[in-house]
């Protein structure tokens, strides 16, 4: 009895032996094996390309040709700001008005859908970033959110920004309907400036993930616990302004058990900083040089 215990010990120990030194011939000799090691023992080692408005460095900010210059780009998620018109509609712009990005005139809230669908959207961008410009931004519209939901489906991620600045009555309701009618709970998360309207979400679905926007004006180095508390109650993490943190603050906030999303980070040199504090994200005009980033990251990562 004690021989044939010896022996299947014997025999297990071999198999084990055999493929832990498989597992590191392939961990030292391949660097996706490597990679993807650690992701599975750090998952939050995953640093997510965040399109900001689309890829709204090369292409018309919150328009599909920016949504889909992103989703070519192979970006993670796109982030999309939420306006209710006249008619209580959900859609895709960033200004209260709609002078700066269309050739018309007027606050979103007080235009029916049809009368911003008539509107050119891309043009501006042709006139201001002539090196970017293409012939097929001329004319864009501006999106409903079912519409960008409608094309991209579970091709992307989304985070849809409920805009801060008196979000209209029940903009929480129609967009949670709006995730709901294409199905695409597990691919969308929310953020807003306003705790207001996340709390009102989180109570409407809290099954989606929120992120609190936040403005510092120095350097955070450090935060009040019963801040965190506070927004851990509602929000998996804080989108903070990239300028106003710090390596410390990244560190507290994750410590606690809340992600980190830095905004809006531009210059590889910053990203590459972000990147090195071990934020969960990070919010950009330009998805391609992220990439880069992290690609040269990991390439460069010694495990
Ligand atoms: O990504 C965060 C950012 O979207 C918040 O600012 O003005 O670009 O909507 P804003
Ligand atoms: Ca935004």
């Amino acid at each position: 009895m004690m021989k044939v215990f010896r022996h299947k010990a014997y025999f297990t120990g071999i198999h084990v032996l055999l493929f832990v030194s498989l597992l590191t011939i392939l961990y030292a000799y391949s660097p996706t094996i490597r990679v993807k090691v650690k992701e599975i023992m750090d998952p939050a080692d995953k640093v997510y390309t965040i399109a900001h408005r689309g890829a709204s460095g090369y292409a018309p900010e919150n328009t599909i040709p920016a949504f889909e210059l992103a989703a070519e780009m192979k970006a993670d998620i796109i982030e999309i700001d939420i306006h209710l018109t006249k008619d209580g509609i959900p859609v895709v712009i960033h200004d209260d008005t709609v002078n700066r990005t269309t050739n018309g005139k007027g606050y979103v809230k007080n235009m029916t859908l049809e009368q911003l669908e008539r509107l050119d959207a891309g043009t501006w961008f042709n006139e201001a970033y002539p090196m970017f410009a293409r012939d097929k931004y001329a004319g864009t519209t501006i999106p409903t959110l079912d519409q960008v939901f409608e094309t991209f489906g579970k091709e992307i991620k989304y985070i849809l920004e409920i805009k801060d600045s008196a979000p209209s009555p029940g903009i929480e309701t129609l967009i949670n309907e709006s995730i709901q009618k294409y199905d695409l709970e597990d691919v969308v998360a929310i953020h807003s400036f306003s705790a207001g309207s996340l709390r009102k979400f989180h109570k409407i679905n809290p099954d989606i993930p929120l992120y609190q926007l936040v403005w510092y004006d120095y350097n955070a180095e450090r935060v009040s616990e019963t801040y965190l508390k506070e927004i851990k109650s509602y929000a998996v993490g804080i989108s903070p302004n990239f300028q106003g943190i710090s390596s410390a603050y990244v560190a507290q906030v994750k410590n606690f058990g809340l992600k980190v999303m830095p905004y809006t980070v531009n210059y590889q040199l910053n990203m590459d900083k972000a990147y090195s504090w071990g934020v969960d994200g990070v919010y950009t005009n330009f998805p391609d040089r992220l990439l880069e980033v992290i690609d040269t990251n990991r390439d460069n990562a010694q495990w």
